[in-house]
Formats: C-alpha cells, structure tokens, sequence
C-alpha cells in the first residue's frame, strides 16, 4: 500500500479524528469543514496543525489511534478485553476467525490487525443499522494498514446462518462470541471449529457467563479459563510519587474460553 488514505488529528486532550484523505471540501464531526488534501499536504507525522480554533497533533493512523476516534453504535469491548481475546484465541496470521455479533467493529479491528493479509475474518450480525457502523470503521483500518485479513460479513442471527459460515470457511481456529445470549450461538458454532481452535464468550452478567459454561460444556468444549480482568490506572501525585488515578474503577464484562479438543 502507497500512502494510508485516512489520517488520524489528535487534540491535546487525547480526543482523536480520524479524516479521509480525499481532494474535496469535507465536514469532520468535531473539526467543521476543510479539504483534507490541501490541509494535510505539508503537515508530517508529529507536526501540529490549525483547523479552525483546534490546535492538533497529525498522527500515523495506528490500532489505538483508529480504536479511540471509532465511530460507535452499539456497545464496544474495550482493549483491556480485546487483548486478552486476541491473546487467548492464539490468534495470527493465517487464521480463520468468526465474530459475532460485530456491533460497531471494536473487536473486530484487534482480529484485522493480527491476521494479517492470509487470514480470514468472517462476521455475523442481524442488525444492518450496526453492521453499517461496523463496516466505516473496518474501512479505515483496510485503508490504513499495509495487510488486513479477507473479510466476509452475513447478515443474520449466528444460529440460523451456520450453512452459510460453513459454506464460507471449512473451520474456524477462533470463535468470539458477543451477544446477549450465548447457548444458541455456542450450540451453533461449537461444530464449525477446528480442533484446537477456542471460543470466546463475552457476558455483561454472571448469569450469561454461567449459560455460557452450561452451553460449551453441552457442545463438548473444554472450559478452560473465565473470569474479569481489572484494569487500575496510575499517575503521578501533585505532591510527587505515583498513586492509583481517581476515576471509576469499572466493570466491563466476564470472559469465558472454551476449547474444542
Ligand atoms: C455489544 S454488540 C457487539 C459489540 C462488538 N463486539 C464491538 O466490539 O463493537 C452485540 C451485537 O450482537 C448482535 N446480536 C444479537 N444477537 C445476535 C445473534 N444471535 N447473532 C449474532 N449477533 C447478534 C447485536 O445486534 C449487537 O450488534
């Protein structure tokens, strides 16, 4: 890939847009209109620019940069969660992965991002309205990184299109599962892994993680780890040293890894 077609501004309170690169006057949410073409011509990697009152800061178009100017719909999972994900699934390239339900993509930029051009992502979601969210930001990953995976996308309900997976991909090294319930899908998909391959279940709430262990054990998967992870930010103290920040110290989800053995 030449050049990346979508440059990420970031403002000097970590706000971040991400702007296509095209030769024509644009609206950016946040920045107002401005062709990005001539604006950015001189501007290199690091340098400051002035778009309207905004001081900003041009940036290469990387995984966090793309993640925190991500255009959002439904609920996202968070990189705290996808790294474990991606780490977890074993994920790489060449992989074949199956992600339902994509919501806005979130998760779906953490799998881009490690499969590289040979693997194969294949995603699931019965809501166009958030699968067209999906698809924005998956495009500016696709014109910003030098090697993203072969993508297939099927609209409906992971349970009722699994003829269709199937058709799509011989079997999968790697299955997420974020919806709001699981033993269908895990029923569903359970038959579509390869051996080896594992599943991840993510649950909001104690009794989808509990479904989820129910389900997998059902299928015939081993369980092999669930549990949250805690994630506690630190910074530097007025008055010198390091403490935890002040700041909500929150829950995202529950996290179940299944294995097909
Ligand atoms: C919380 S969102 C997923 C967010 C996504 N993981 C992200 O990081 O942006 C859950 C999605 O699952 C979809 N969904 C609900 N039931 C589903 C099913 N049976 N099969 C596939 N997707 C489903 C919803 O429409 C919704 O978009």
């Amino acid at each position: 890939m030449s050049s990346p077609r979508w440059a990420v501004l970031a403002e000097p309170n970590g706000r971040v847009h991400a702007v296509e690169i095209v030769d024509q006057n644009t609206k950016v949410k946040g920045l107002g209109v401005f062709n990005p073409t001539t604006t950015l011509s001189q501007v290199a990697m690091g340098e400051e620019v002035h778009i309207g009152q905004k001081s900003l800061i041009r940036l290469p178009p990387r995984l966090p940069e793309l993640n925190a100017g991500l255009v959002r719909r439904a609920q996202t999972i968070s990189p705290k969660d996808a790294g474990f994900i991606v780490a977890r699934l074993g994920l790489g390239p060449g992989d074949r992965v199956l992600e339902a339900g994509i919501g806005s993509g979130a998760l779906s930029l953490h799998i881009a991002r490690v499969l590289g051009d040979s693997g194969h992502h294949v995603t699931v979601e019965p809501r166009p309205e958030h699968a067209e969210v999906a698809h924005v930001n998956l495009e500016r990953a696709r014109g910003s990184w030098p090697a993203t995976p072969h993508h297939d996308h099927v609209e409906g309900c992971i349970e009722d299109v699994t003829d269709q997976l199937a058709a799509l991909c011989e079997a999968y090294d790697g299955v997420v599962l974020d919806l709001p319930d699981h033993p269908p899908a895990v029923t569903a998909v359970a038959p579509l892994m390869a051996v080896g391959a594992r599943l991840v279940c993510y649950c909001p709430v104690t009794q989808q993680l509990e479904r989820a262990w129910e389900a997998c054990e059902t299928a015939g998967l081993t369980v092999e780890w669930a549990g949250e992870l805690m994630e506690r930010e630190w910074g530097r103290a007025s008055k010198g040293g390091m403490r935890p920040v002040n700041g909500p110290f929150g829950h995202t989800a529950f996290l179940l890894v299944a294995q097909r053995r």
